[in-house]
């Protein structure tokens, strides 16, 4: 898993919460709603993709939530506030109650997102899902050109049945909605990718440089683009925008740039444990998809309601506000808009959760995100060279 698609959600869950009377949203104004959950559902995946952000050690977590027990999870999010919902992973698809754990999502008056490889899709599936009430489905895409999708997906029939799925999901009247996550293997091919998204007629299209969290970071120095490559690639999405606009095509094209070419960080997860909460395969609840590798013992869904673990955990509580804050964010005056970044990459890069994100220029630590701009320049590692996400790499880093 790379994109949550979770980029703007804001105006849509704030819309669905307040117009529905049933929730019981308790009275703490001090602490944001758990708007967006993310639901990963597994951890199992058919495809390798060297850039996933699920943990290094996903094969020795623990046992799947059952269907129930996901139920329970939902329905106690929704109690409190949550509006919409991602089915993730993995490959969320290898969960045989998928379409159950739809269902009862709608039910509960969820927006219902599904994000997926596309393998193990059917148009049999998708019609399914669609009778379950799925409201919205994002297929991501390694690459534009079939050879070099494959190899990164680390499967040779990838490719063809991404495009047969695409087309199915078109078909069966959903905004067709593609990811592609791009990196110094890809993207100067863009004007390909734009050009394969405009022939299957894409609604949206997701331009993600990849962000380097769980395996992508592990590859970061095969994988993080030149600034000149970037600089090439967004020009050319602009010149597609603009030739789109005049033709009238509603497509969208949406570029994310890495941090990592930015002076200032992102508000990741738009502030900890303000909007996302994300529960892992094994029912870990997290403020994001990162923040298991902290040393932070975070919660678990067996053992206490989504009530006591949104609110009353330390986990959730631990970044939240700004009295955590150590200089330079404390006296910052940007501290209300990029609430610090990025806690899991300070983590990741500086062994301290609760420093300035290093890819703030204020931060002591911003020379390594220089020296990995630096690196890149000179960085020859081939596809084949990069850690592929699988059982077998995942075992031998948790032994290790
Ligand atoms: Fe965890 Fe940014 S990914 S706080």
């Amino acid at each position: 898993m790379q994109s949550t698609g979770l980029n703007s959600p804001e105006s849509a869950v704030t819309e669905t919460v307040a117009t529905d009377p049933g929730l019981r949203i308790p009275p703490k104004p001090e602490v944001g709603l758990p708007l967006w959950l993310l639901a990963e559902l597994t951890y199992r995946c058919p495809l390798q993709c060297p850039y996933c952000s699920n943990p290094l050690d996903f094969a020795k977590q623990g046992q799947e939530l059952t269907t129930e027990q996901w139920f329970k999870v939902m329905a106690e999010a929704r109690q409190m506030g949550a509006a919409q919902i991602g089915f993730s992973g993995g490959e969320p698809l290898v969960r045989q109650d998928l379409a159950e754990l739809i269902a009862e999502a709608r039910r509960l008056g969820y927006y219902t997102n599904l994000i997926t490889s596309g393998i193990g899709l059917t148009e049999q599936k998708i019609i399914d899902f669609k009778k379950a009430g799925l409201d919205h489905i994002q297929i991501s895409f390694q690459a534009s050109d079939e050879q070099v999708n494959n190899m990164l997906a680390g499967s040779k029939k990838a490719f063809a049945q991404k495009l047969e799925m695409a087309r199915a999901v078109k078909k069966h009247g959903y905004p067709m909605v593609l990811n592609f996550v791009t990196h110094r293997h890809n993207i100067d091919k863009i004007d390909r990718i734009i050009d394969l998204c405009l022939a299957l007629e894409a609604d949206f299209v997701e331009l993600a440089t990849c962000q380097f969290y769980g395996w992508a970071h592990l590859n970061r120095v095969g994988l993080l683009p030149t600034k000149d490559q970037l600089v090439r690639a967004e020009r050319i999405t602009n010149e597609y925008r603009a030739r789109l606009a005049i033709d009238d095509n509603p497509v969208k094209l949406i570029f994310v740039t890495p941090d990592y070419y930015e002076e200032r960080p992102k508000a990741c997860m738009n502030g900890w444990g303000n909007i996302f909460l994300t529960v892992t395969p094994d029912g870990t609840a997290l403020p994001c998809h990162g923040a298991r590798q902290m040393p932070i013992q975070f919660p678990n869904v067996r053992d206490h309601t989504m009530q006591h673990i949104w609110y009353d955990s330390f986990g959730f509580n631990r970044f939240r506000g700004y009295d955590w804050m150590p200089e330079p964010c404390r006296s910052c005056d940007e501290k209300e808009k990029d609430f610090g970044g990025c806690r899991c990459q300070a983590f990741m890069l500086t062994g301290d959760a609760s420093n300035a994100d290093p890819v703030c220029s204020k931060s002591e630590h911003h020379g390594l995100i220089t020296q990995a701009r630096d690196e890149a320049e000179y960085a020859s590692q081939t596809i084949e060279q990069l850690a592929f996400r699988n059982e077998r790499n995942s075992r031998i880093i948790a032994k290790s």
